[in-house]
C-alpha cells in the first residue's frame, strides 16, 4: 500500500507580550505626533515594550514556547528542532533558538535562528514544514520573537509609532490527513534593502551609536507600495494554484505592518475585511511575532478544516504567503 503524504500540521499556538504598554498618549509626549495621526495613518493604539536590564528576545521567546507547551501538553524533551525567527537576537551567537531551548528544557532539540525581517516567521514555518514532511522529525517548534524597541529610534516620529515587542510560537507535527501547510511561495529582493534596513551592528558596520545606524531606517512610501502589491500578489498566486476562491478562505492572516496595508491587501485579494485577522491596534508591528500573535488571538474562532492564508512582507525586501488547512477546533484561551 502506498504511504500517505505527510504534511506539517500546526497543532498549537502560544504567545506572549510584555506587560508595559506604550500608548499613543505617552508617545505624543516623546515625539511630535498625535493619537489621531497614528490611528489614521498606521492604526496602532498601543504597543508592548520589554523593560528590564539584559532581557532580550529569548526572554520573550521562552514565554511563548512555555505557553505553547502548556496548551498542547508537550514535554520539552520531545521537541526535535526549534527555529527562531528574529531580527533582534539576544546576541549574534549563540543563536536565540539555542537560548530558548535551554530555558524551556528542550535538551533533545537542535536550534537555529533565521533572519528574513518581517517575513521571518513565514520563512521559518515553511522551512520547518520540510523537516516534518520528509518524516525526519515529529515535533518542530517555530518561534517569532522580536524586541523591536531595542532598535527603534524614539526620536524618529515616522517609525517609532509602528513597532512593538512580542513573541509567538507554533508546534508542527505530522498529519496524514492533509492538514497543515499545504503550499507556500516565498520571495526576496535585496534591491529593496535601501528602503528598510538597520545599517550597523553586523560585519559591514560594527555596532556604533554614530549616525543612528543601529536603528531601523525606513522610507515609508516605497515600503508601503511594495508591501501592498507583493503581499496581495503572492497570496493570490498561492490561492490560484490551489484552486481557492476568496469565499473558500476562512481567514487571511496578514503581517501587521499598518492597518492601511492590511485593508489594501485584503481588498486587492477580494477578501472581506472581517476575514482578515487584525490586532495591530494592540501590539503594533512586532516583526516576526505578528503571525503567531494573530493566530493566538483568533485561535478560538478557527475550526478544523478551515482554509487560511498567511501573508507577509518585510525588510530585505522579503515576502511570501502560505496556504494552511487548520488542524483543530480552536479553544478561546483568553476567556
Ligand atoms: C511610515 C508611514 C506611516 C508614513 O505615512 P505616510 O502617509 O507615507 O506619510 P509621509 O511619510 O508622507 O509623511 C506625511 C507627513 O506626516 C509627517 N509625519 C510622519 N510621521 C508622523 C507622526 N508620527 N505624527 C505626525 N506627523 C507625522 C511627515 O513629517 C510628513 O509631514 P510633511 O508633509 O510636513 O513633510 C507609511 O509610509 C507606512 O506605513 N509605510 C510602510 C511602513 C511599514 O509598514 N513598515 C514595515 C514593513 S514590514
Amino acid at each position: 500500500m502506498k504511504n500517505k503524504k505527510i504534511t506539517a500540521a500546526i497543532t498549537g499556538v502560544g504567545a506572549w507580550v510584555p506587560e508595559y504598554i506604550l500608548d499613543n498618549d505617552e508617545l505624543s509626549r516623546m515625539v511630535d505626533t498625535t493619537d489621531e495621526w497614528i490611528m489614521t495613518r498606521i492604526g496602532v493604539k498601543e504597543r508592548h515594550i520589554l523593560k528590564g536590564e539584559g532581557l532580550g528576545s529569548s526572554y520573550m521567546g521562552e514565554r511563548a514556547v512555555r505557553d505553547l507547551l502548556e496548551k498542547t501538553g508537550t514535554d520539552p524533551m520531545d521537541i526535535d528542532l526549534l527555529i527562531c525567527a528574529t531580527v533582534t537576537p539576544d546576541m549574534f551567537f549563540p543563536a536565540t533558538a539555542n537560548l530558548i531551548c535551554a530555558k524551556v528544557g528542550a535538551m533533545n532539540a537542535f536550534g537555529y535562528d533565521l533572519i528574513a525581517a518581517c517575513s521571518g516567521f513565514l520563512f521559518a514555518l515553511s522551512t520547518a514544514s520540510q523537516f516534518i514532511e520528509t518524516g525526519k522529525y515529529k515535533k518542530v517548534v517555530v518561534v517569532g520573537a522580536d524586541k523591536m524597541s531595542s532598535i527603534t529610534d524614539y526620536t524618529d516620529r515616522a517609525t517609532c509609532p509602528i513597532f512593538g515587542d512580542g513573541s509567538g510560537a507554533v508546534l508542527l507535527e505530522p498529519s496524514e490527513d492533509g492538514y497543515g501547510i499545504i503550499d507556500f511561495d516565498l520571495h526576496s529582493d535585496g534591491n529593496g534593502a535601501k528602503h528598510l534596513h538597520m545599517k550597523a551592528g553586523g560585519s559591514a558596520y560594527p555596532p556604533t551609536h554614530e549616525n543612528k545606524w543601529h536603528y531601523i531606517y525606513q522610507e515609508g512610501q516605497p515600503v508601503f507600495k511594495a508591501a501592498v502589491s507583493h503581499m496581495a500578489d503572492v497570496a493570490l498566486e498561492v490561492m490560484n494554484r490551489n484552486h481557492l476562491a476568496a469565499e473558500d478562505i476562512a481567514y487571511l492572516v496578514p503581517h501587521q505592518a499598518n492597518i492601511r496595508i492590511i485593508e489594501a491587501t485584503a481588498k486587492r485579494m477580494g477578501i472581506s475585511e472581517d476575514k482578515a485577522m487584525i490586532n495591530i491596534q494592540n501590539y503594533g508591528n512586532t516583526t516576526t511575532a505578528t503571525l503567531p500573535l494573530a493566530l493566538r488571538d483568533y485561535e478560538g474562532r478557527l475550526r478544523k478544516g478551515d482554509n487560511i492564508i498567511l501573508a507577509t512582507f518585510g525588510g530585505g525586501f522579503t515576502w511570501g504567503a502560505a496556504y494552511v488547512k487548520w488542524a483543530y477546533d480552536g479553544v478561546d484561551f483568553s476567556k
